[in-house]
Formats: C-alpha cells, structure tokens, sequence
C-alpha cells in the first residue's frame, strides 16, 4: 500500500478550476445548497480528520506500518489543501483556511460534531496518551477508518461525485474528488487489515470495534440523512444510510465483527 501511494501522486494545486469557476456561478437552488453543505462538510471533515491522526502514526507497531501511516497524514493535508483551494478560488471567498472552516462549521449539524468534535478527538487524545494500548489504537481505527472513512466519506462520494458527473458541472472539483475517493480506498484497506489482524489476534477486540460502532449509529444515521438530499439527488428515501451501512457490512465481515 506504500508503494501504491508513491506512484499515486497527484498535485491538488495543478488540477484546472477554470471551468468550475463558470458553473459554479450558474449552479442553481436547491442543487447549490446541497452543494455548499456537502463542500463544508467535507472541508471541516478533512480539518479535522488530517490534525487528528498524528497518534496513530506514533502508534506504529514497525517501520512498515510507519511509512504507509506517514503517507496518510500527508494524503489528508494534501486532501484539506485541495477543498481549501477550491473554495478560495471557485466559492471565491478570500481569507485563510482557518476562516473556511469557521465558515463551513456554521453548515453543520449536531451529529455531525458529535462525531468529528466529539468521538474523534477523544479516540485520538486517548492514542496520543497511550500509543502502546491496543484498545486505544483499535478504538481510534474504527472511528476514523471505518466509521468517518468507510461509511460516512465513501457514501458522500458516492452520491456527490454521481450527481456531479450526471449534471457534467464541477470537472476540476469531480476530478480532485475522484483521486481523494482513491487514496481513502487505500486507507479503507489499512485498516480493514489491521483491525482483522488485532480481532484475529486478540478475540476481545472484537467488542471494542462493536462498542464504537454502536455508540455511533445514530449519529451516523443522522449525518446520512440531510435533508432533502435524497430528492435532490434523485434516489429512494433513506439509499443513503443504506449504502453507507452496507459499505460497512462489508468490511466488518472481512475484520471479523458483528454488529
Ligand atoms: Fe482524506
Ligand atoms: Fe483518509
């Protein structure tokens, strides 16, 4: 997974926002609230998400697994700089990133901080106390990885990126997008392996997985309901959840967990 990151390199500085400066003047209600609200989300997701993850890369277990962390946290910087350029230049309000993400912090909603101000921050603190307690380093992977990685960002770019391509607006964000889906697939797989090796190895760790995801569910049903998004974005009441959930089906049934 390292080396697949060292020849997955993209620059979000040389992507061409010529064209989305063109739509994003013409975009049109309800489609530019969605997208606001989704350009946010992401932007406060990605703040939080690439300086609350320092922890887990001191909590290597070798240098393996240190060199792929090490290529994450960069891969997240890399992730908030490109929506941050987006929005200075598309959205075109001047100011620095920490304005964006004031901005975009008055978009969202409750469960929303209860997982990112909330859940996240404290499975990280706790890893940055004790970066050699395995309940610590499993907790903190199954918040950021399965939960804000593996359901609710592969469900946003699912949906954001196919209303985007079916309405041929945004190219330069649709391709920034498109490159970010593809690392976090490779930070979905991290973890996936590493969570199954730490269950497969000490069976209790199981509960710990479960616990977090429990704890969690509501406000990840919350966050994947925003309004009026479905009829926005033409799919059935509640498809969604429904693909976030089965995203993380999935994976839970590769680690070796159930609900
Ligand atoms: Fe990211
Ligand atoms: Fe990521």
């Amino acid at each position: 997974m390292y080396v697949d990151w060292e020849h997955a390199h993209w620059s979000a500085h040389d992507i061409d926002l010529s064209q989305d400066m063109r739509d994003w003047a013409s975009v049109a209600e309800p489609q530019r609230t969605l997208l606001l609200f989704a350009l946010a989300s992401l932007m406060v997701a990605e703040e939080r998400i690439s300086t609350q993850f320092c922890g887990l890369v001191l909590a290597q277990d070798g240098e393996e697994e240190g060199s792929f962390l090490s290529s994450q946290l960069v891969d997240e910087v890399h992730h908030m700089q490109f929506y941050a350029r987006f929005q200075s230049e598309v959205i075109a309000d001047p100011g620095t990133i920490g304005s964006h993400v004031a901005r975009a912090r008055e978009f969202l909603e409750a469960p929303f901080r209860e997982i990112f101000d909330g859940a996240l921050v404290s499975a990280h603190d706790r890893l940055v106390r004790e970066p050699r307690n395995r309940e610590a380093k499993v907790d903190f992977a199954t918040t950021y990885h399965m939960i804000l990685e593996g359901t609710l960002g592969v469900t946003t770019s699912h949906f954001l990126l196919g209303l985007l391509r079916a309405r041929a607006i945004l190219p330069g964000f649709a391709k920034g997008y498109g490159l970010i889906a593809a690392d976090e697939g490779r930070h979905i797989a991290y973890a996936t392996q590493f969570l199954g090796r730490a269950v497969s190895e000490q069976p209790e760790m199981a509960a710990v997985v479960r616990k977090r995801i429990q704890g969690l569910l509501p406000a990840v049903d919350a966050s994947l309901s925003p309004a009026g998004a479905e009829e926005i974005l033409g799919v059935k009441p509640g498809a969604l959840l429904e693909h976030g959930m089965s995203a993380l089906q999935r994976r839970l049934n590769v680690i070796g967990v159930e609900l």
